[in-house]
């Protein structure tokens, strides 16, 4: 279904100081609507749709959600209907919704105390009664089949790395990423999560997707929300932007920017052992960036496949 990403290293001399190797596993580029974590967590979600001949995809996720997206584009590929349920009293218009309808998804609001209910059973049962013979699919892509796509990352990853690793890092927003990892891990290698919503319990959250007993040996967490989830401070913005200017990658600013950015804090902090191996991913995110940019009227930058995409409607 998709090509292997690139592994691309990051030369910085914040690393050298501390003889720290920092290489990312670049999703972002395996292009398409699903670029990033989205094509890894519905792989196998869509397989099965297939498989269940099922004619609609139905969904949920906010106005701007890079999973909306990613949902929409690959079910107009795939000849499937699309329904997205949107965390919102009323559809706002924006890059991402008109983009959403232009690949014929069909957007319902759902007010937010209906959407915390979107995991009922009651709730989900009314779902599929209204919308027959379809395949739902949780927030973010986030269920168990979304864990063998994302082992298939770490897989590819291996393959790709010349040395041994330590860390792994990756945005941590479900735990549906990092438990995917996590259960991939060998003996001596750690992930860690960077939590950019507040005042999540990450390993309730994890727990979900993976058995309690690999949780203490692999999984570290740490808070990178500067704030909150949709707010990306200038600080935040200056270091997406220089890391743009120096390497020539884009970041999003609500999960690989913060994740990026205190990944770096940490290193300076000395929090990793020297000449430790660290592969951070790139989950993607960046069709958000271009509403991100029009509603706080900032210009950090963008893949130019997004730009033309956006130019187009
Ligand atoms: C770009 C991006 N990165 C990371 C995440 C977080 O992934 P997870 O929900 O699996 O923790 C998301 C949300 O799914 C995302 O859209």
């Amino acid at each position: 279904m998709q090509d292997w990403s690139p592994f691309q290293s990051v030369i910085d001399e914040r690393l050298s100081d501390r003889e720290i190797r920092l290489w990312m596993k670049r999703d972002d580029l395996l292009g398409g609507p699903a670029s990033g974590n989205k094509i890894r967590k519905l792989k196998y979600q869509l397989r099965q749709a297939k498989k269940l001949n099922v004619r609609t995809l139905v969904t949920f996720g906010g106005a701007y959600s890079n999973h909306l997206f990613a949902v929409a584009g690959l079910g107009q590929a795939l000849g499937l209907d699309t329904v997205g349920y949107v965390r919102s009293s009323s559809i706002p218009k924006n890059k991402t919704t008109n983009q959403l309808r232009k690949w014929g998804m069909k957007l319902i609001p759902l007010d937010r105390e209906l959407y915390r209910k979107k995991e009922d059973i009651s709730f989900l049962r009314d779902l599929q009664e209204q919308h027959l013979n379809s395949y739902l699919i949780p927030e973010g892509g986030s269920s168990q089949l979304a864990m063998p796509g994302i082992q298939e990352m770490v897989t590819e990853i291996r393959e790709q790395c010349p040395t041994q690793i330590d860390y792994f890092v990756c945005p941590f927003g479900t735990g549906a990423t990092m438990a995917g990892i996590a259960a991939e891990l060998r003996y001596d290698e750690k992930v860690l999560g960077c939590m950019v919503l507040k005042g999540l319990e990450p390993k309730e959250m994890i727990r979900r997707f993976l058995p309690a007993e690999s949780l203490a040996k692999t999984c570290h967490f740490v808070e990178a929300h500067y704030g909150g989830f949709a707010k990306c401070p200038a600080e935040v913005q200056s270091f997406i932007q220089t890391f743009y200017d120096v390497h020539g990658i884009c970041l999003d600013p609500l999960y690989t920017g913060k994740m990026m950015k205190h990944l770096f804090e940490l290193i300076d902090l000395g929090r990793f052992p020297r000449g430790s191996v660290i592969v951070a991913i790139h989950t993607g995110g960046l069709q958000g960036t271009a509403g991100y940019n029009e509603r706080f009227g900032i210009n950090l930058p963008i893949p130019k496949e997004i730009l033309n995409l956006y130019e187009e409607n």
